[in-house]
């Protein structure tokens, strides 16, 4: 079948297999349920970005019309739709941070890597953007660095996380 192929072809072994550990965690007929997981793998597969191929091939793959597939792929902001860095920023700007300093995390981090938000910097070690309130309200202004949290941040501090990493 076409569609088999198309999935097969795009989806290597270990991230197939990865997803069909997830499957294996809901009903039969309600494999979709896996599709966050299984965008998180295909991302993680491509080096960090998903593509329209890999969105269309997780849609097959878990016999979901694509657009449902568009629709959580462009909803969370985890996933993403163009090369990142090595190290992929996150700078929370909603309410609590915004009072608490965000706009000068990101000006302090463009002016630090030298790229616009969504650009990768030239040694592909960098990239940041602004998300929506990840739950560390109470220690704003925050930014996630990877799986890491950084939490009330100064230009001081934030040189030091990022000097720090390899
Ligand atoms: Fe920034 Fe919630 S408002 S973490």
């Amino acid at each position: 079948m076409a569609a088999q192929n198309t999935s097969q072809a795009l989806l290597n072994d270990a991230s197939r297999a990865d997803i069909d550990r997830w499957v294996a965690k809901y009903p039969p007929e309600q494999k979709q349920s896996a599709v966050m997981a299984a965008l998180r793998i295909a991302q993680e597969q491509n080096g960090g970005h998903l593509t329209r191929e890999l969105m269309d091939a997780v849609a097959e793959y878990l016999e979901m019309a694509p657009i449902a597939v568009y629709e959580v792929a462009t909803f969370y902001s985890m996933y993403e739709h163009k090369p990142v860095g090595k190290h992929k920023i996150c700078v929370c700007t909603n309410i609590s941070c915004l009072l608490r300093g965000s706009e000068e995390v990101m000006d302090h981090l463009e002016k630090k890597l030298g790229v616009k938000p969504g650009e990768v910097t030239a040694d592909g070690k960098f990239s940041f953007k602004e998300v929506e309130c990840l739950g560390a309200c109470g220690h704003a202004p925050m930014m996630s660095v990877g799986t890491e949290y950084h939490e009330n941040l100064t230009g001081e501090k934030i040189d030091a996380i990022l000097d720090g990493l390899e």
